[in-house]
């Protein structure tokens, strides 16, 4: 059989690692015959929940786990790994301002980046799940200039399952009928959900929806403002979604995919849409070979272009703060 896989998780011990570990080990990662060495990053006070998870993870016995290890140390964690999924980050708390924000997660994402710089394998692909995450991957990219720039993507791919599902909804079909969904531009409440060049059941979704005021007031503020929906019902922030979506992004990145359709994930701007050179941005994105590829071509009407400007704007000041930051 082949060689194992080295996966790393950072913030093992928080929500979402506790739902995306079990699947990892299962094999929906990579697919069901590749083995995986989980690698466990935690901060020190938490090395000992992720030890207990990788204690759990033991007692799935599962075939593909091919061993768990927990690392305190970012150097140690990333060396020789393949696939980095960048969890943990620092939340925004009450009374901090987004330039704190900005600074104490500039905090992780550098060590983390220069880190992956020194010891990652050469076909290192990396997640960062960690709001915001955007701006937290780019600072990771601009700390590894010996990897290429593409390999640092950031997680919009929940957004992009939240917008399927809410059209599956709206329209009664099945999300198996929906294609060529996208998100653009930051994961914030900025996001845009696109439409217009979705298909369902071979029909263009914006035409099958028929309603521009369901459009705009109640499915982009929906899709765009769930998180806090969630915290709202659940008394707690996403997480299996969010890890089921982390699965997804990695899954097609790996394996490809599917023809006829794309998905959508925040990759290094090549200046395509009119957005900048090198901001990492929601685009729609096929993926083969193992790397992405931006979907070039589709005309944006100006609801379109308003909104993805709009969010693409926000990326620009975030990165505009964390370079006056020094952070890159
Ligand atoms: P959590 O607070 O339960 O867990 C975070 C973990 O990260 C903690 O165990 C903490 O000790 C660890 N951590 C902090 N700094 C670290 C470092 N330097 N190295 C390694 N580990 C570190 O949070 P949860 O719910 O698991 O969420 C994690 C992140 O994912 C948050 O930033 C959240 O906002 C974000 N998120 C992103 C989504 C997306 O769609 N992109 C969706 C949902 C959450």
């Amino acid at each position: 059989s082949d060689s194992p896989v080295n996966v790393t998780v950072t913030g093992a011990a928080g929500q979402i690692g506790y739902a995306l570990l079990f699947r990892i080990a299962s094999g929906q990662l990579l697919g069901a015959n590749t083995p995986v060495k989980l690698r466990l990053l935690e901060i020190p006070q938490a090395v000992r929940a992720a030890e207990g998870t990788a204690l759990e993870l033991e007692d799935g016995a599962f075939p593909l786990l091919a061993g768990v290890d927990v690392f305190d140390d970012p150097k140690a964690a990333f060396s020789g790994t393949n696939v980095a999924l960048l969890v943990g980050a620092r939340p925004r708390t009450k009374g901090m301002e987004r330039g704190d924000l900005l600074e104490a997660n500039g905090g992780i994402f550098k060590p983390q980046g220069e880190a992956i710089n020194a010891g990652a394998a050469d076909d290192i692909k990396v997640l960062v799940v960690g709001n915001p995450a955007n701006t937290n991957a780019l600072i990771a990219q601009r700390h590894a200039p010996d990897v290429p720039a593409d390999r640092f993507t950031a997680m919009t791919r929940l957004d992009h399952n939240r917008a399927l599902s809410q059209l599956s909804r709206k329209l009664s079909v099945p999300v198996s009928q929906i294609r060529k969904l996208t998100i653009w531009g930051n994961h914030s409440a900025t996001q845009y959900p696109d439409l217009f060049h979705a298909e369902v059941g071979g029909r263009n979704a914006a035409e099958a929806v028929n309603d521009e005021q369901w459009l705009a007031e109640e499915f982009i503020p929906r899709v765009a403002k769930r998180g806090a929906e969630i915290i709202e019902v659940r008394g707690a922030s996403s997480a299996a979604s969010a890890a089921s979506a982390a699965i997804d992004h990695v899954y097609d990145w790996v394996n490809g995919t599917a023809e006829g359709d794309w998905t959508s994930a925040a990759i290094v701007s090549d200046g395509s849409y009119g957005v900048p050179a090198g901001l990492i941005s929601s685009f729609p994105v096929t993926s083969s070979g193992g790397s992405w590829q931006i979907v070039q071509g589709l005309d944006i009407n100006e609801f379109s272009r308003a909104r993805i400007d709009a969010s693409v704007a926000e990326l620009e000041e975030e990165r505009q703060a964390v370079e006056r930051l020094g952070l890159i």
